[in-house]
């Protein structure tokens, strides 16, 4: 077998977790593979503006990031997960740069050159250290290149995993991870992957709306393959709508960073007139949650397809400056954002729930890790706050990595893995089904289970589920695996995840709102939704 075939770990995913973890885990002289659905690029890493969220101004405290983070999240957020990853903020900044990353600085009176820091919503400070609105892309392009060199990293481009292999339960009761089959979609043939360590580094699971802020990548596969493992999911009603996504017939997933409204945008009305401060005394820059509603219920109420959100008020040279990329996006659209408001809508953007994790990124399976937006740690609970999650992604790349380490030299090789068996199936003549079934989940998703529910919608949206699965399943032990089908199996499990976990919630917290229990649940403590397989 190659020997990247058999690497001491595999990861799978090459956004920010994915990326940080295997070149922390090289660093130590670790053999690492990683696998990337597409091409390296396509994750929400490289499409992230705002920022990266650590406390750098004077003016601010630790405890103040705490704060923020744990009011954002509603009262389920872990008050140690939220500490763990707070404090190493300053660290997790420092460690990108010493990986190349170029961030946006400016003068202060004196002169020195310190670290321009952006406003967001929840943030009671300025905390966001940002390249320019294009962070992501200069955090992804500098670990992609560093990785590209490490000798001890291998970079597989279009290899999608299709399912993990774990052992039986053994003597702890605890099942194994021992490797996984992967598509490799340019040659079309599934391959056996064995490793001692397995990371899911998939991210989100945000496709599974039709309005999204995400690439095509944030299928939720990583969830949907933990749980057919046999790993405990969370949280997964808390699913989070950026408040500002361009609304063009075009531009479907272009989103207008928050920290266009940290630096004085204004939410307006078709007739001009701003609405925020209806809703909530930090208008514009309330938490991600109450701009949405607040969006959705305007535009429901007006039956209006769209708000606009103006920043034109501030000087070209401003807007030049500090949103080149939104600018230029725009402008391609016949926006001129320094003349004239951008028209915004709520889109899918964030999945705050995932595999449930430890504060090592373990899962329920031996060896199997799961870092990043694809897991559920506890830091966001019912909300996160904007740019918390790249930070999440780096500090649980690092305690990932610490634990490995530790644990590597103690794991036996991997046993020989059966091959995958391709001996019933046949190449589909069906398609269409595939691509039909993918539209109908995500309109009724976005439906029946975004930003506002009802039990009746739910239920609605669950029946569609059960058919769609049956449906899926006998398609699936048909045909040949394509990438399409995978992804499709995927996303209509973590619908149902998702439609589970909103059902069990009988209260409105955080991003799950309910017309039916307008409330928060009082009379008990505040408890986190865990499904067992
Ligand atoms: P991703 O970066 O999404 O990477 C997932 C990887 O897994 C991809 O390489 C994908 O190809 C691969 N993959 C998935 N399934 C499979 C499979 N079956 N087989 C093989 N590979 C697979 N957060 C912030 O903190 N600050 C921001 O400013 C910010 N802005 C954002 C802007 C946008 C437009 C978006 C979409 C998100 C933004 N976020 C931001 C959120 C943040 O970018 C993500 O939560 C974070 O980048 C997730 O990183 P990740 O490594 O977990 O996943
Ligand atoms: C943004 O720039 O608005 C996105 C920030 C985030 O999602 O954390």
């Amino acid at each position: 077998m190659p020997y990247f075939k058999n690497p001491d770990v595999l990861i799978i995913g090459s956004g920010g977790a994915g990326l940080s973890l295997a070149l922390k885990l090289a660093s130590h002289d670790t053999h690492v593979t990683v696998l990337s659905k597409f091409a390296l690029t396509s994750s929400s890493t490289y499409y992230a503006q705002g920022g990266i969220s650590a406390v750098f101004d004077a003016e601010d405290s630790l405890e103040s990031h705490i704060e923020d983070t744990l009011d954002a999240g509603a009262g389920l957020c872990d008050p140690e997960i939220v500490r763990l990853t707070v404090t190493h903020g300053k660290s997790s900044i420092d460690w990108l740069q010493e990986q190349g990353v170029v961030f946006t600085e400016e003068q202060d009176p004196s002169g020195e050159s310190k670290l321009h820091l952006n406003r967001e919503g929840g943030h009671s400070h300025r905390r966001v250290v940002h390249s320019a609105d294009a962070t992501g892309k200069a955090v992804a392009l500098s670990l992609i290149e560093r990785a590209q060199a490490h000798p001890g990293i291998t970079l597989l481009e279009h290899h999608s995993v299709v399912d993990l292999i774990t052992s039986p339960a053994h003597e702890a009761g605890q099942k194994q991870v021992l490797g996984a089959y992967v598509l490799d979609t340019e040659n079309n043939c599934v391959n056996t992957f064995s490793a001692k360590v397995v990371v899911l580094a998939t991210g989100g699971a945000n496709m599974a709306y039709i309005y999204s802020t995400n690439p095509h990548s944030s299928t939720g596969d990583g969830i949907a393959l933990a749980w057919r493992a046999g790993c405990r999911v969370s949280n997964m009603e808390f699913m989070q709508f950026h408040p500002t996504c361009l609304y063009h017939p075009v531009a479907r997933s272009f989103l207008i960073s928050e920290a266009v409204r940290g630096e004085g945008g204004k939410l307006i009305l078709p007739n001009g007139s701003p609405f925020m401060y209806k809703y909530d005394t930090r208008g514009e820059l309330a938490p991600r949650d109450i701009v949405a509603r607040a969006i959705d219920h305007e535009m429901k109420k007006r039956g209006i397809d769209c708000v606009y959100l103006d920043i034109s008020h501030k000087s070209e040279s401003f807007i030049r400056e500090h949103f080149p990329t939104i600018y230029q996006q725009c402008l391609e659209y016949d926006i001129d954002i320094t003349k004239q408001p951008i028209p915004v809508v709520p889109a899918a953007h964030y999945t705050c729930g995932g595999v449930l994790t430890d504060s090592y990124a373990r899962t329920d399976i031996a060896n199997l890790y799961a870092v990043g937006e694809v897991a559920c740690t506890g830091l966001h609970g019912a909300n996160r706050m904007a740019s918390n999650s790249l930070l999440e992604c780096l500090v649980f790349a690092e305690r990932a990595c610490t634990d490995i380490l530790q644990k590597l030299p103690t794991i036996p090789a991997s046993p020989a893995l059966p091959d995958w068996d391709e001996s019933k199936v046949i190449d589909s003549d069906e398609e269409v089904v595939v691509a039909h079934n993918w539209n109908e989940l995500r309109h009724f998703m976005w439906d029946y289970v975004g930003i506002v529910r009802t039990d009746k919608r739910l239920s609605r949206a669950m029946n569609r589920v059960k058919l769609l699965k049956k449906e899926i399943a006998e398609y699936y032990s048909h045909f040949r695996v394509t990438s399409d089908m995978l992804e499709l199996r995927n996303l209509v499990i973590v619908a149902e995840l998702i439609i589970r976990c909103a059902q069990q919630r009988k209260e409105s917290r955080g991003l799950h709102y309910t017309l039916d229990y307008p409330e928060l649940d009082q009379s008990q403590p505040p408890q986190n939704t865990i499904l067992k397989p």
